[in-house]
């Protein structure tokens, strides 16, 4: 028997008893003729003491920190009580003591505010991931998968294994792909989300199906974003988006409880597509506060289509305005007083390159019902008044408004609610807002190849009402400068995005079920009827034979997971994440391979 305890589980009901303990020694502290030594486990911190007896072989034998020990011992009460640990009343008096094994110094301190920078604890992963805070997280993570399971097996969802050596699936994403030995010259390509196999099982009758799985895509990496990343992959037979809404807020909600005894009983929030970009700036809003965009130009020609879009700044000789295809404003409460210096840092810091805009204008409501800004000479008091009115500005707001071109303005502005939201405390990590976006566009315009993309991704549906402009129009763009104007820019999709705290948590669809249509929509994206057969023959062969409808959604467990823990970095709920550049610095990989390898594989490299 290694062990009778852990490290984590005595207390005061067991003084007397002997305990055999094993661990990784946390810290020594040495007086004069005894020492204390922090065991630590998975489970927590145990105090050894060890007396003068001991003390000798330990003079003869330093111990180390990070060094497995086995002791055994007595469990005493503590005169000198710690009361920040669950141990903290007990210590153990050891009488006999073996190291298990001997640790090199570990190149940082193993400990919840650790000196180690963030590249040498990727590499020395293995020892980061005994610190408490990694712990924890790897912990919850454990948890959302162990209520995910049991609320999806609760509701006959069934855990199906999709290959990983597949055809490429396309998600918008490069492939990372696997040459074939057996097939020389031929490439597997790793499931960028196991979308096709899910609808294949619908069509083969396991009519609620899920899989928290690995899924792989090559693309820029940021703090949300992994090369290899985990998803709770659902699909369902027989649904209409609103089942799904319900079954998968059911999930959340229960995650909610599980995991943070939170019982979220509001409902779930629902919001347009365009209302989310009109209001504010992007499909992922977080809506824990207001502060919504105003539109206070209207624009020539945008992607919304916003009909009553007020005009409130144009021909006041104001030339930023009247060139702006955009004009936004942002009523932030509370800060009429800004000092200029607090105004002049939020224009630097809308002018940094990542924001990209030239300046920022504002209005401030002042406290004694005068405005005041810096648009002075161009703008009565009356129409600021008018704006200030517009933007449900109250006394005491400060309004912000950027202007500029339509895509990086709204962009700008949405960046800029962020940030004002962050530093006047409105975005908590303990608390959560839920939101469910819909109708989205089922296109989107690639403008380098002047042709439409999925928006989401090939398979998902087009609203019934849209069946028929998808049908009767061309999908070919004569005049590029006018792709907005034909059908299919206005076609929305069966599609919905789960959304929290402004981040995308999740996100599905109503898929196309019958071959002509999926046909069409393959046509739509330029590909040909060979193309079709050679990328999806299998897809649209299996839709011949009785596919009932269906539709699902993809959680990302990775940022779901961060987001209850109450953090934007998925890689801190990853036991062994990448670096931005995709690497794996403890592994060094990727890397070179042997010469041997090529040959098997009958590939000779020719780096261009
Ligand atoms: P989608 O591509 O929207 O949908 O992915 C679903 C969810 O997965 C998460 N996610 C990521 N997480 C970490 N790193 C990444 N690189 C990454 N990419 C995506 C996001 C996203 O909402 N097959 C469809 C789902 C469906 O239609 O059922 C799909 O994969 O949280």
């Amino acid at each position: 028997m290694y062990r009778s305890h852990t490290c984590g589980e005595l207390r005061i009901k067991n003084v007397q008893e002997t305990v055999i303990l094993a661990g990784w020694v946390q810290t020594i502290r040495k007086f004069g003729s005894i020492t204390f030594i922090d065991l630590r486990d998975r489970y927590g911190v145990t105090q050894l003491l060890f007396g003068e007896e001991l003390n000798k072989q330990l003079d003869e034998n330093p111990l180390g920190r990070e060094y497995v020990l086995q002791v055994k011992g007595i469990v005493t009460e503590r005169s000198n009580k710690n009361k920040n640990i669950a141990t903290g009343d007990i210590e153990i008096t050891v009488n006999e003591l073996s190291i298990l094994n001997k640790s090199a110094i570990p190149p940082f301190t193993i400990s919840d505010e650790t000196d180690g920078g963030d590249d040498v604890r990727m590499k020395y992963r293995y020892l980061d991931l005994r610190r408490n805070a990694v712990k924890k997280n790897l912990e919850l993570r454990y948890a959302v998968s162990r209520s995910t399971r049991n609320y999806l097996h609760e509701n006959n969802f069934m855990d199906i294994e999709t290959p990983f050596l597949i055809k490429s699936t396309p998600e918008g994403a490069r492939d990372f792909v696997v040459p074939s030995r057996m097939n020389p010259g031929q490439f597997y390509a790793l499931p960028q989300s196991p979308q096709t196999f899910k609808q294949l099982l619908m069509v083969s009758g396991y009519d609620r199906y899920y899989q928290i799985v690995k899924c792989f895509r090559d693309e820029d990496l940021r703090a949300d974003r992994q090369p290899e990343f985990t998803q709770i992959d659902c699909e369902m037979s027989f649904v209409e988006q609103e089942d799904i809404l319900n079954m998968f807020e059911g999930l959340v909600k229960r995650i909610f409880k599980d995991v943070k005894n939170i019982d979220y009983t509001d409902t779930v929030e629902r919001m347009t597509w365009e209302d989310a970009m009109w209001n504010f700036g992007n499909d992922k809003p977080d809506i824990r506060f207001g502060m919504q965009l105003l539109n206070i130009k209207k624009p020539a020609s945008v992607y919304i289509n916003k009909k009553d879009q007020p005009e409130l700044v144009s021909g006041a000789d104001f030339k930023v305005f009247d060139e702006a295809e955009t004009v936004i404003a942002i009523a932030v409460p509370g800060c009429s007083e800004y000092s200029r210096k607090q105004t002049d840092e939020i224009t630097e810091w809308v002018k940094r390159p990542q924001i990209g805009m030239k300046g920022l204008v504002f209005i401030k409501c002042n406290l004694d019902g005068t405005f005041k800004s810096s648009v002075d000479k161009f703008y009565s008091e009356e129409k600021l008044k008018a704006i200030a009115t517009a933007a449900n500005a109250k006394t005491g707001d400060l309004i912000l408004i950027l202007a500029g071109a339509e895509e990086r303005t709204r962009k700008a502005s949405s960046e800029l609610r962020l940030e004002m939201g962050k530093r006047l405390g409105y975005r908590k990590d303990d608390e959560f807002k839920l939101l469910w976006v819909l109708d989205f566009p089922l296109f989107e315009y690639a403008e380098e190849e002047n042709r439409w993309v999925a928006r989401h991704h090939p398979f998902t549906s087009p609203k019934p009402s849209d069946i028929d402009t998808m049908i009767n129009n061309s999908p070919v763009i004569t005049d590029a400068s006018k792709y907005l104007e034909h059908p299919y820019a206005n076609i929305k999709a069966n599609a919905y995005d789960m959304v929290l705290n402004g981040n995308e948590i999740g996100g599905g669809s109503i898929r196309i079920f019958q071959r002509p249509l999926q046909e069409k929509m393959f046509e739509a994206l330029g590909m040909d009827e060979a193309e079709q057969q050679h990328k999806f023959g299998f897809l649209l062969g299996a839709f011949e034979y009785g596919a009932p409808p269906h539709g699902g959604l993809a959680f990302g467990f990775d940022r779901l997971c961060a987001i209850i823990g109450g953090s934007e970095s998925i890689r801190d709920f990853i036991a062994f994440p990448k670096n931005n550049s995709g690497r794996d610095v403890m592994l060094d990989a990727p890397s070179t391979i042997d010469a041997k390898q090529f040959d098997e594989l009958q590939i000779k490299l020719d780096l261009k």
